[in-house]
């Protein structure tokens, strides 16, 4: 099976969960962002096509929402808190380590495509300054070093880290 016709079949399962009415078009979105971490642009078409709604209100929907991203994003989402906290405990050194160690800079993914960087403003952990999260899991209290060894694990596979 191509890559398009393995998204739109696996696009068409996700909103086959809900009936095919334009209200579930952020709810099919989101499934569909947490499916591929990003939305592409052939299951875009599908779910527009499974509504019956324009295309150009699906991609209106898609870029209107900063949960959605319309590029590949890595396995690994990093977000370094840049709020004031984080940022005078030194936030710009995590930032400027993972530059070093990975190559990128927040808004761009590793070509491996295993890490995304971004920066978040403060994300209610002020006490753990500086404060990255990657996925799911918060890191508090970091240094660069500490840092780089927590994105080594990742590079080896976090399960096996554990
Ligand atoms: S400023 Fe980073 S968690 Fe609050």
């Amino acid at each position: 099976m191509s890559e398009i016709s393995q998204i739109k079949s696996e696009t068409l399962k996700i909103a086959q969960k809900y009936l095919p009415e334009r209200r579930f078009l952020l709810a099919i979105l989101q499934d569909i962002q947490r499916h591929y971490n990003y939305l592409p642009a052939e299951a875009m078409k599908t779910v527009a096509q499974y509504l019956n709604v324009p295309l150009v209100k699906v991609c209106g929907m898609a870029t209107f929402y900063k949960a959605f991203s319309l590029t590949p994003k890595g396995k690994y989402i990093i977000k370094v808190c840049d709020g004031t906290a984080c940022h005078i405990k030194g936030s710009l050194n995590l930032l400027s380590e993972i530059e070093t160690i990975l190559g990128i800079e927040p808004g761009e993914t590793t070509a491996d495509g295993l890490f995304s960087l971004e920066t978040v403003a403060c994300i209610g952990a002020c006490g753990l300054a500086p404060v990255a999260v990657i996925n799911d899991e918060y890191h508090g209290n970091l240094t660069p070093a500490s840092l780089r060894q927590i994105l080594q694990q990742y590079q080896g596979g976090i399960e096996d880290a554990k």
